[in-house]
């Protein structure tokens, strides 16, 4: 596992270069991806190169993480809509090859997500985040190293993270559909995004090097292509 340290800033314009590079050595690439903060600042520099013709996702196909079970598509806090967003509304992807786990009638997803994945060619680039307890989508701690995608009860810790997206905790749905953690590892390359005080107890966590389904991340170590991108904050310096 790799790791760089960077500014924010900085962590946002290469890991939106590396994006830019995979697509450009190959248009039709299949890029895994995620929700939340942690890649805010990406997408918004993916939509400026695309805006100042460096690249174009017209041949991409796109796979997230995970999704919120209950909540339409066009429900502002499905991840859904974030995508629509943040991103996909703002370059010039087809839509009909970008999916996001279906929160509604989330039981076909659970049955073919992962192999539509691989009837793609499977993921060339993945990007995580990770939440304060360690997950990765929202694969909690305990989760088996070999689930694929499967519906999960939200752990009190995450649907606390969550709630600052929402008027009152109470709005937080409690269950989610989600890739499992051998659905992530499959991935060519992985790269995981570290950021903010928030992450400091759990980055050292991961940078143990200790490997347990308590820690849902660690399974990555067992991946030969991961880079984390931490901050200083997240470093502690
Ligand atoms: C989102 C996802 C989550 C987040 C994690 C960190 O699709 O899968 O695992 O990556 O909760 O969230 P942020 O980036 O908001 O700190």
């Amino acid at each position: 596992m790799n790791l760089v340290v960077l500014e924010k800033n900085q962590i946002d314009e290469v890991v939106a270069s590396l994006f830019i590079d995979t697509i450009n050595n190959k248009p039709n690439c299949v890029l895994g991806l995620a929700t939340g903060s942690s890649p805010v600042g990406i997408y918004k520099n993916l939509v400026k190169a695309y805006q100042e013709k460096k690249v174009s996702f017209k041949d991409v196909t796109t796979f997230n993480l995970d999704e919120y079970i209950g909540l339409e598509e066009t429900h502002h806090q499905s991840y859904r809509y974030f995508m629509n967003d943040n991103l996909f509304n703002h370059i010039d992807i087809d839509k009909n090859k970008t999916h996001v786990p279906n929160g509604t009638n989330y039981e076909y997803d659970v049955e073919n997500y992962d192999k539509e994945i691989e009837a793609n060619g499977g993921i060339d680039l993945q990007i995580l985040g990770i939440g304060s307890n360690g997950h990765i989508a929202f694969n909690e701690p305990g989760t088996p190293f070999d689930s694929l995608t499967h519906v999960v009860d939200l752990k009190e810790s995450t649907i606390k993270d969550n709630s600052r997206f929402f008027n009152s905790i109470d709005e937080v749905p409690k269950k989610s559909i989600t890739m499992g953690l051998t659905s992530i590892i499959r991935a060519k390359k992985i790269v995981i995004i570290i950021t903010g005080e928030n992450k400091k107890e759990v980055l050292a966590r991961l940078l143990t090097g200790k490997i347990s389904e308590d820690l849902p991340a660690s399974i990555l170590h067992n991946h030969p292509d991961v880079t984390i991108y931490a901050d200083y904050k997240a470093m502690g310096k």
